[in-house]
């Protein structure tokens, strides 16, 4: 009992310190780690991610492709890494702080309904990310409305855990285009209300254009899939721009 009670992963409460950082708040227990908001000795906010220690054991190499991945990235919607921080118990890294609330918490707690037209804005801004990542070789696996934040109607992406590099069998570009699909099913159904106790598949519920059930099907698999970011980028623009 007191042995498993010490093998167990310490979680920290505000005001304690990992390295030279303060704890603010826990953002989020997943299933490989914990992830803290905190501020170093300026005030500055950062991020925290402790990997739990049986991930460590179990994912062995793979639980350190989250940080050889964010560092080879530069872009602006994506968090820069800044630091490992591996002490006696604690094993982790320091992340830049993206500003924003994660788009499940606007959808399913503060409601907010997304037309047609910001879907576009924020769609377009995805693509634009997954452009960025595929052409560095790396697809994201986990594209979600927990892992993305928006603010003032910047989109930015998060949670790399289970991003790895592309190779063309086991780990391919097209994975990420379901995710994105079913991220935009999500700020669609935030203007759906049902009629009646019907529970249809979403392309039979959704009022949605023959462009943009088309390009929907097509990200989901449920037609004919796309096979690169290009041809994604094309049909989005093109559904998107004949109904503006
Ligand atoms: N760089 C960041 N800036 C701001 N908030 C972040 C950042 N990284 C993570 N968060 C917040 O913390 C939450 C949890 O982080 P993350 O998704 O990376 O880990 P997780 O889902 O708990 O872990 P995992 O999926 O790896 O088990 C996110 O949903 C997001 O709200
Ligand atoms: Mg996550």
């Amino acid at each position: 009992m007191v042995l498993s009670l010490f093998r167990r992963d310490k979680q920290y409460q505000p005001s304690e310190q990992i390295a030279d950082y303060t704890i603010e708040k826990t953002l989020g227990e997943g299933r490989f780690g914990i992830c803290y908001l905190v501020s170093d000795g300026q005030k500055k906010p950062y991020i925290v991610k402790q990997l739990k220690r049986g991930m460590l054991k179990k994912a062995g190499a793979k639980a350190w492709f989250e940080e050889e991945i964010l560092k080879s990235l530069q872009h602006e919607s994506v968090p820069q890494f800044i630091e490992k921080i591996e002490l006696e118990y604690f094993f982790g890294y320091v992340l830049e702080f993206k500003e924003g609330r994660t788009f499940e918490d606007i959808i399913y707690l503060d409601k907010h309904v997304f037309e047609r037209e910001e879907i576009y804005r924020v769609g377009s801004q995805l693509v634009e990310i997954l452009k960025y990542l595929h052409s560095k070789s790396i697809v994201h696996r986990d594209i979600r409305v927990p892992n993305t934040l928006y603010d003032d109607q910047k989109v930015n992406l998060v949670d790399f855990g289970l991003a790895r590099w592309i190779n063309n069998e086991k780990y391919r570009a097209d994975m990420d285009f379901a995710f994105l699909g079913d991220f935009l099913l999500h700020l669609y159904y935030s203007s759906f209300e049902l009629k009646g106790f019907k529970k249809c598949p979403w392309y039979d519920e959704l009022e949605l254009y023959p462009k943009e059930l088309l390009f929907l099907k097509r990200l989901m698999g449920v037609k004919q899939r796309y096979t690169s970011i290009f041809e994604v980028e094309h049909d989005f623009f093109e559904t998107f721009e004949s109904y503006k």
